[in-house]
């Protein structure tokens, strides 16, 4: 494996800790000994084509596939945590699907992301809607529309703020930007750059790699199921490589065409 740069998170203790993964399908491995770390408030993508095993990553890290290897979160071994205790310790995934309730209005989508607050008469799921209506005014303006009337943007927005309804400190967000027109692609990095801000880490699963890097303090490629790069998101958006085979253009063109957000 080539290290771009090491140590990016060895500053601060990492919130997530992912060390020596692996994960089966019968007698399949999907992911191969993989070790990823999340800095509390960092973004953090991990890039890498078709069936490489990003799906796999997020889906063992939630708790959804049985794994070997060690996840720790905010200093805790989660290992042996139910998927339902995972996102109460903080954790939320965006899966690749959504999974909205199409006839449900946006609101009463949102509402379900803080059922166990709703349902605990902890009155903080009120708060936690105002700040998800700030994020998305536009969820605001549309909160009585069913959910599957949305377009395929405002049903992300609509995935992404009811995932933070749960009051996560990491978000894991699998191919946010699949199947959207590029402006939307746009509005919906904006939204995951200025969670930053709001001390929600992210990790973000992406093959639009262009995109993902521009936000990110922190990249990982992999590649069937193993790391094959890994780097600080600048660094990553200039080696050759990633340029040539995730960013598209060949190798004689310039490198700078990524430039990466100065980080908060
Ligand atoms: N339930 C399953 N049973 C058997 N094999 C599976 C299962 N789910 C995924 N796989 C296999 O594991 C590998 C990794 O799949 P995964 O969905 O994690 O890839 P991915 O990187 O998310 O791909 P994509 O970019 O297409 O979403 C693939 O070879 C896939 O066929
Ligand atoms: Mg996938």
């Amino acid at each position: 494996m080539t290290m771009l740069q090491m140590n990016h998170s060895q500053t601060s203790p990492a919130l997530l800790n992912v060390d020596n993964l692996r994960v089966c399908y019968g007698k399949v491995e999907a992911i191969s000994n993989i070790s990823i770390q999340v800095a509390p408030g960092s973004i953090v993508s991990v890039i890498g084509p078709n069936g490489a095993g990003k799906s796999t990553l997020l889906n063992a890290i939630i708790g959804m596939l049985p794994s070997r290897g060690e996840i720790h979160y905010d200093g805790l071994t989660i290992n042996d945590l139910e998927v339902e205790e995972r996102v109460q310790a903080g954790i939320a995934l965006v899966p690749e699907t959504r999974e909205l309730f199409a006839d449900m209005s946006v609101q009463d989508n949102l509402l379900l992301g803080s059922f166990r607050r709703y349902r605990a008469r902890d009155k903080q799921y009120l708060d936690q809607l105002d700040w998800v209506y700030q994020l998305f005014p536009r969820l605001k303006e549309r909160h009585l529309q069913a959910a599957g009337t949305m377009s395929g943007g405002e049903r992300q927005m609509l995935a992404i703020g009811r995932a933070l309804m749960g009051k996560p400190r990491l978000l894991m967000l699998d191919e946010p930007s699949l199947g959207l027109a590029p402006l939307i692609v746009k509005e919906i990095f904006q939204i995951i750059s200025g969670l930053r801000e709001t001390g929600v880490a992210t990790l973000l699963i992406e093959q639009n790699a262009r995109a993902a890097l521009q936000v990110s303090d922190y990249g990982y490629v992999i590649e069937t199921g193993s790391l094959v790069l890994e780097g600080q998101a600048g660094a990553l958006a200039c080696d050759p490589k990633v340029i040539e085979t995730y960013l598209g253009i060949g190798k004689s063109r310039k490198a700078d065409v990524v430039v990466p957000l100065p980080v908060a």
